[in-house]
């Protein structure tokens, strides 16, 4: 059985609806652990209660980013899960920890990546009069949300959208693609090679 481990920071809607696809049989894999870098963070009750590992690894006013991330490497190291999940955590990840992961190491993200990385996606979309938006599940590299796609999914963009209503739509995409992705690379349909993605047909 695979195992895959989900960092968050805040809400956790992701990690819910992975855990929930492990748990009836639309992703052949359990969730091992979930990492934060916020002890606050609301998914880490929905983990306890649901009988999930967590871990909290906050970032001391002493480190730099280096030094942050080689103790959370400490952490998903001694976690040692088949796949390492991002879903909404909002710190930004060094070489050194990304290419020990690579191809391991997945995102989600909530625009039609190339287009719109980085934050506030949906007020971006709007102000620039977009007919589509989206979100992307893609593998982790060195650069920001630009490593290789795996699989994304679009919706039009309404006269009467907001940001809001965008960023409901737009999750409830993801809830669904992030299940159907990491169930892809578990079965073998998708992986990393030499800094692509290959999809079975
Ligand atoms: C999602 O929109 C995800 O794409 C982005 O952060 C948000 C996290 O939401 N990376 P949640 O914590 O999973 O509810």
């Amino acid at each position: 059985m695979n195992t895959i481990a989900v960092l968050i920071s805040g809400r956790g809607s992701n990690f819910k609806a992975l855990f929930d696809a492990c748990e009836d049989g639309r992703i052949d894999a359990t969730i091992i652990a979930v990492v934060s870098d916020q002890s606050e963070a609301v998914g880490l009750q929905f983990a306890k209660d649901h009988g999930v590992e967590t871990h909290v690894v906050e970032k001391l006013p002493e480190q730099d980013r280096q030094a942050y991330d080689r103790t959370l490497i400490n952490t998903l190291d001694s976690i040692n899960a088949d796949w390492l999940t991002l879903a909404g955590f909002m710190r930004i990840l060094g070489p050194e920890l990304v290419n020990r992961y690579l191809g391991k190491l997945i995102n989600i993200h909530p625009s039609l990546l190339p287009a719109y990385t980085g934050l506030n996606t949906h007020q971006r979309v709007i102000d620039a009069g977009e007919p589509k938006h989206g979100a992307t599940v893609h593998f982790v590299t060195e650069e920001l949300d630009g490593g290789p796609i795996i699989k994304q999914q679009s919706l039009d963009v309404l006269p009467s959208d907001t940001a809001e209503t965008l960023a409901k739509r737009v999750l409830q995409i993801e809830h669904k693609l992030y299940p159907l992705v990491m169930q892809f690379l578990i079965s073998g349909h998708a992986r990393y090679e030499n800094g692509k993605c290959y999809l079975d047909d």
